[in-house]
């Protein structure tokens, strides 16, 4: 039976042009290339210029996702930001992005969930469009991750980097298989202290640092990952052997490796830009879905997994077809 649901249209993505690599760490905090590597599977990492800000990255994610969607900026009447680092504490800087792209129309706001932000984000937007509140939305996840590091602590420093992805999310009519088709987000506040900043406005008055008790969210994130993933596939009937794609958040390539393990997901079918781009927050989904569709391997009608998991504890997972 047709129902109203949303479908992704088009995708773009942007990274800033300067590159960290693991040997330039080495020469800031005791680490090395070997390190990273065999613990992270990280080689390098964005890092967004001086004066170039969150909404810049966003605004040129978006920019490339409308002309892949064949979509003016014009016909945006909703914009649902993922973002952990924005321009300025108010006002959203989805608001800074639509007035970047030239429209005056419609909402546009923020989503903060971390390394989860995208995919709810992307929740959000598709029960807007379902329930016939929007038409045309721009989903985007971006970051300039990289400005509440602590520079001196070589245990968050050297994972994560800066980028953008978004995606345009349009309303129509479909098969309950067709477009966005299940997401199942969760958090869990007990767990804050194994990943938090350590500032914030109401609390310290400043910008604060990523704090991580890198080994414990480890443990929690393939448990709480693949608990997600089960539920969407539960939800809607669907097996692993169905999924033709797995585009994970990027943490960690041994988190990758050790998820579609659990799931029992063929590693061929794990799109991982872990590598080149570190862990980007909540820009690392949209931006791994967007170069997998440019470079050939996910394809129009192809059924793709998606999940994440982040500070909070948030997670989630999302199941959508091309
Ligand atoms: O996206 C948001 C969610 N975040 C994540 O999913 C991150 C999840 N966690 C991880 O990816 C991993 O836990 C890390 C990559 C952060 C750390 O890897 P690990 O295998 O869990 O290492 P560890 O924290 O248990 O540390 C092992 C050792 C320690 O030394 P000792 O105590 O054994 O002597 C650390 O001090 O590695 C040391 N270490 C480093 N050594 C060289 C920690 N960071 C570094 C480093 N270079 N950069």
């Amino acid at each position: 039976m047709n129902t109203q649901r949303s479908f992704i249209t088009g995708t773009g993505s942007y990274l800033p042009a300067r590159i960290l690599s693991n040997t330039d760490l080495a020469g800031m905090v005791d680490t090395s290339d070997e390190w990273i590597r065999e613990r992270t599977g990280i080689e390098q990492r964005h890092i967004a210029a001086e004066g170039e800000l969150t909404s810049d990255l966003a605004t040129a994610a978006a920019r490339a996702a409308l002309e892949n969607a064949g979509v003016e900026a014009s016909e945006i009447d909703l914009i649902v930001l993922a973002t952990t680092t924005p321009d300025n504490t108010f006002p959203a800087t989805a608001t800074t992005v639509q007035h970047k792209l030239g429209i005056t129309d419609g909402a546009a706001f923020d989503v903060q969930a971390v390394c989860s932000g995208f995919l709810f984000a992307l929740a959000t937007a598709d029960s807007m469009l379902r329930q016939g509140l929007f038409n045309n939305a721009l989903v985007i996840g971006a970051e300039t991750f990289t400005r509440i590091l602590d520079w001196s602590d070589r245990s968050t420093c050297v994972l994560f980097g800066d980028g953008a992805g978004a995606v345009v999310l349009q309303s129509g009519e479909g098969e309950d298989d067709q477009g966005v088709i299940s997401h199942h987000v969760r958090t869990d506040g007990s767990k804050k202290e194994l990943l938090y900043v350590d500032g914030g406005v109401s609390s310290t008055g400043t910008i604060g640092h990523v704090r991580m008790q890198g080994n414990q969210v480890f443990r929690h994130a393939i448990a709480n990952i693949s608990s997600a993933v089960q539920a969407v596939l539960s939800d809607t009937g669907h097996d692993i052997a169905d999924i033709d794609w797995f585009v994970p958040h990027q943490a960690n390539q041994r988190i990758l490796n050790g998820v579609a393990k659990r799931l029992g997901l063929d590693e061929e079918k794990v799109i991982s830009t872990v590598a080149k781009h570190g862990n980007t927050s909540a820009a690392s989904i949209p931006l791994a879905l967007d170069q997998a569709i440019r470079d050939g391997r996910i394809q129009k009608g192809d059924l793709v997994l998606s999940e994440a998991m982040g500070g909070g504890f948030s997670w989630g997972a999302c199941l959508f077809r091309l």
